[in-house]
């Protein structure tokens, strides 16, 4: 089987494919906005600390198990456990992880929709088609579940055609273009009037808000969540780099991908509200606090382009081909977790298998398009706040707990002969037996009571 599997061909591709799938509507949309809801600089800072001390010994958990198994995330647990009991949480593990990423992909496509119906917008208008371009902004299921379909077509013709022409081609030339996008828009609403003021209230903390146990559960769940944690995405993306690399590096130049890119986006969101103030555009909502969400994406940031005549139109196009990028080069780790899966397990072709899932997602965003009030957001908050944190618990047991130490060491040294005498060696298998799981355990504690 392993002659079959694919590979990531370089690390360069490596990193632009995990990267790609940290880096997306969590950094863009929901780190500004936690960013604007937490005390600005407050919650930078605790999220950062969050990230190398909790996140980065997470994803190497499942980075390194990925490679050890080279298989997709039921077959790699259940490689790493050691009697029959693991063997059935291993299963129990895995099969949760694809359960809830399916849920993940199925909210996150719903939103990269309206991604692309907003890209189309100012395309619309610039041809003179506005009864188009209205239609395309109004929140109707029509247009949601047609936007639905198309990103999922998107998702699935790059899945189908592999690790290396389908994720590393695509991640290799959308990544780059991403950041090249997002610091022009982020040099050209500097030049505009407000601009500054944004810029301090991000980075100015304000201590008055830090003080609650919400922002550190905000602060983890964000954190998991951008760096795709718990759920197997980093396990089978993992699973496809070389034995050559070294892992402890490769793991945190994603993490600094990451976070780096998320910093970015904040400046470029933050200011963005503040000329939008300037404006004439309403950026506080009825309780005082700065507007987040989709208000902030889909009414604040429209009308600031509005505002700003033909350069609005541009802007306005570059933005949304941004977070259509940064959710296509995610969405595609998503769909990969179960496709992996299916393909090995049940000896399905690959496209059959991508075509397969991709129907069954659309399904359960139809489902949730027609019943949004009562589902949206409940999916949102059981996957990414209870799930996803617990599976990471998981994941670091299994690491720490389950799998043989020696062995652990043993394919990190692949590709790190000098592993035994290196820092990471001496924090790393601490902070994943005892740091992690309590942790995590804390947030939770806090998260029910
Ligand atoms: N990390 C991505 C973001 O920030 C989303 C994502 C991709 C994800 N794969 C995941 C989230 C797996 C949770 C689990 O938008």
């Amino acid at each position: 089987m392993a002659a079959t599997r694919g590979e990531f061909s370089s690390r360069f591709g490596f990193l632009m494919a995990a990267s790609g799938s940290a880096v997306g509507l969590g950094n863009i949309w929901g780190f500004p906005t936690n960013v604007a809801s937490n005390g600005g600089a407050a919650f930078l800072f605790t999220y950062l600390l969050l990230v190398f001390a909790l996140a980065y010994p997470a994803l190497m958990a499942e980075l390194i198990i990925g490679r050890h198994a080279r298989s997709n995330a039921v077959t790699a647990l259940k490689s790493i456990s050691t009697n029959a009991a693991s063997k059935k949480l291993a299963v129990g593990v895995g099969f949760a992880g694809m359960i809830t990423v399916a849920l993940i992909l199925s909210f996150y496509t719903i939103i990269s929709g309206w991604m692309l119906a907003f890209f189309f917008d100012p395309l619309a208008r610039l041809l003179g088609m506005d009864e188009f371009a209205q239609w395309l902004t109004r929140d109707t299921s029509t247009r949601n579940i047609i936007f639905v379909g198309i990103f999922m077509l998107l998702t699935v013709m790059v899945i189908s055609a592999g690790v290396k022409d389908g994720i590393e081609k695509w991640a290799t030339r959308l990544m780059p273009a991403l950041i090249v996008i997002l610091v022009l828009l982020i040099a050209y609403v500097f030049t505009l009037p407000g601009a500054m003021e944004g810029l301090r209230a991000y980075l100015v903390p304000d201590f008055s808000r830090v003080a609650n146990a919400g922002l550190l559960i905000n602060a983890l769940g964000q954190a998991f969540f951008s760096l795709s944690l718990g759920v197997g995405t980093m396990l089978v993306y993992g699973s496809y780099i070389s034995k050559q690399e070294n892992l402890p590096t490769i793991g945190g130049l994603v993490a600094l991908l990451d976070v780096g890119i998320a910093v970015l986006a904040g400046m470029l969101i933050m200011p963005a509200m503040y000329v939008a103030q300037t404006n004439g555009v309403e950026i506080y909502d009825d309780s005082g606090g700065l507007i987040a969400g989709p208000g902030l994406i889909l009414s604040v940031l429209p009308s600031l382009f509005n505002s700003m005549g033909s350069m609005g139109i541009l802007a306005a196009i570059a933005f949304f081909i941004l977070m259509t990028i940064a959710s296509l080069t995610s969405s595609i780790s998503m769909l990969e977790v179960p496709v992996s899966y299916v393909i090995e397990n049940h000896k399905v072709g690959r496209q059959r298998a991508t075509i397969m899932i991709g129907a069954g997602v659309t399904l359960i965003c139809t489902l949730i398009v027609f019943n949004f009030d009562s589902l949206f957001d409940r999916i949102v908050t059981i996957t990414t706040e209870y799930s996803q944190p617990l599976l990471g618990l998981f994941f670091c047991i299994f690491v720490a707990w389950i799998w043989k130490r020696d062995g652990v060491l043993g394919e990190i040294k692949q590709g790190y002969p000098d592993a035994e005498s290196s820092l990471f060696w001496k924090i790393w298998p601490v902070y994943i037996k005892f740091i992690c799981p309590l942790a995590i355990l804390m947030v939770y504690v806090e998260l029910l009571t």
